[in-house]
């Protein structure tokens, strides 16, 4: 979940004392603030303030209320610095609070465990129960160093997990990005993320293109989905996109306010950075942008341009911030690499789909600023495209970007892309992952089925004015 910067619990590490630990007073402080932010427009379909009822010392005791489920990381913005970390529990929570520590060869960290308070807040689900959810940033890390942490209540804990903050300034890494999860995601789509891990156990990120499940208010799914992911969602930290099924409400739901939003469910889920459009309010946790070594991954909500032209006032103001946002994150980007990740394709490798307003849109942007990776998802079939600018192939060296169109689960279609002859690698009916690997000047992408068998493979390298040279790779 991410909020406006005035509403974040971002903070330096404390030590782990009585005093530094929060009150009951404090958490229902907490929950007021909260729950007066959820009075926002994008919060009122499901949310309301959690607090914590007379009997909730009784809840307690009763066993399994506090224990930690679908504990989740996501980038913080100073990866370097920081990392956010999302969970649920059964029952209200007095004292929801997350630990860290520098890991350590043997058991005996206590010393140096700091501990920082969760934000805590609730959500309606679809099945009209309530979920207890939390949030918290880990501030003060340390860059290039691996951490373990555990998220809790201070009497039930989550395991301790392992993380690993990122460098602040280039050094070679790895990560992620898979295509739609969407579907049978316990039974199908949890092999091709386990398969992913095996790849990159050391990736630094995930990014999800969108469509994580099928019905974003779908409780059950957002559960099959931290089923599928199991400790790997506690290990490697997510960066999301909202798809067109993430905005999914009930069908008797009343109309949001902003339909292209994703639902509640998916921002109690991810507690994204908070460095989206700032004059847009109803698209926090829609928008962020992270830095980690070298790379700038840029996560916008393509729902918002899912239409030919705004269609009131509120999504006017959405879409021409969300625009704004993009130019300026791309203009101002230090560094060397640049990768945009958003669920609708640019170029659609599926039979009848076009997202040509969308393609009107962002690709100048694209092209003016050398985007070097669009990583999109939508269509349930593989189609990775040439080095292009101006909708052409370009020359290997000339400026360009490339597109890719993947899927994780198991819903395909029928591969038939409008723009052929601009791809140079396709696939269907295949589950894929990718693995991207950055080395300074080098960008090395493969794409596999969750067989093992290499999809395809490319490469891109830079010289020193920055200017990249496409190269395709033999796929061994
Ligand atoms: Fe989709």
């Amino acid at each position: 979940m991410n909020h406006a910067e005035t509403q974040s619990t971002e903070g330096a590490l404390q030590p782990e004392t009585a005093a530094a630990m929060p009150s009951r007073r404090g958490f229902l402080a907490a929950s007021a603030l909260l729950g007066a932010m959820l009075l926002s427009p994008l919060w009122a379909v499901a949310a309301s303030p959690a607090t914590a009822p007379a009997s909730v010392a009784t809840a307690e005791k009763a066993v399994g209320v506090g224990l930690p489920q679908r504990v989740t990381l996501t980038c913080a913005a100073d990866m370097a610095h920081a990392i956010s970390a999302t969970w649920r529990s059964a029952g209200p929570l007095q004292s929801a609070q997350g630990q860290i520590a520098p890991l350590t060869a043997g058991p005996k960290f206590e010393a140096t465990i700091q501990s920082v308070p969760a934000e805590a807040f609730t959500i309606e689900t679809d099945s009209g129960e309530t979920a207890y959810q939390y949030n918290l940033t880990f501030t003060g890390l340390t860059p290039d160093a691996q951490y373990c942490f555990r998220v809790g209540d201070g009497q039930s804990w989550s395991e301790w997990n392992t993380v690993q903050t990122a460098l602040d300034k280039p050094k070679p890494f790895s990560f992620l990005y898979f295509g739609d999860v969407q579907t049978d995601i316990r039974s199908q789509c949890s092999r091709a993320v386990r398969t992913a891990f095996r790849h990159a156990p050391d990736a630094r990120f995930v990014i999800c293109a969108g469509d994580l499940v099928n019905h974003g208010h779908n409780d059950s799914q957002w559960g099959e989905f931290s089923d599928a992911f199991g400790f790997i969602a506690a290990t490697v930290p997510c960066l999301p996109t909202p798809g067109n099924h993430d905005t999914k409400r009930p069908e008797k739901a009343p109309e949001p306010e902003a339909p292209y939003t994703a639902a509640p469910a998916y921002h109690a889920h991810f507690h994204v950075p908070a460095n989206g459009p700032k004059n847009a309010p109803i698209l926090n946790g829609e928008a962020y942008y992270v830095d980690c070594q070298g790379v700038r991954v840029i996560s916008l909500n393509s729902n918002v341009f899912d239409d030919d032209a705004p269609t009131d006032a509120a999504h006017k103001q959405a879409w021409d911030a969300l625009l704004a946002w993009l130019e300026e994150v791309l203009a101002n980007n230090p560094n060397r690499w640049t990768v945009v990740t958003h669920h609708h394709p640019i170029y659609s490798t599926s039979k009848g789909r076009d997202n040509a307003g969308l393609r009107n849109l962002l690709r100048p942007l694209y092209d003016k600023y050398k985007v070097d990776l669009v990583l999109q998802g939508h269509d349930h079939s593989y189609g990775r495209t040439h080095k292009l600018a101006g909708d052409q192939i370009v020359d290997p060296a000339a400026p360009g970007t490339i597109y890719v169109v993947s899927v994780l689960g198991p819903k395909m279609y029928p591969f038939k892309p409008k723009f052929e002859s601009l791809m140079a690698a396709t696939a269907s009916e295949k589950q894929l992952f990718q693995v991207i690997e950055v080395d300074g000047d080098t960008l090395s992408y493969k794409s596999r089925s969750i067989d093992g068998q290499l999809v395809d493979a490319f490469q891109l390298k830079k010289d020193a004015s920055g200017a990249s040279t496409y190269h395709p790779a033999e796929k061994t």
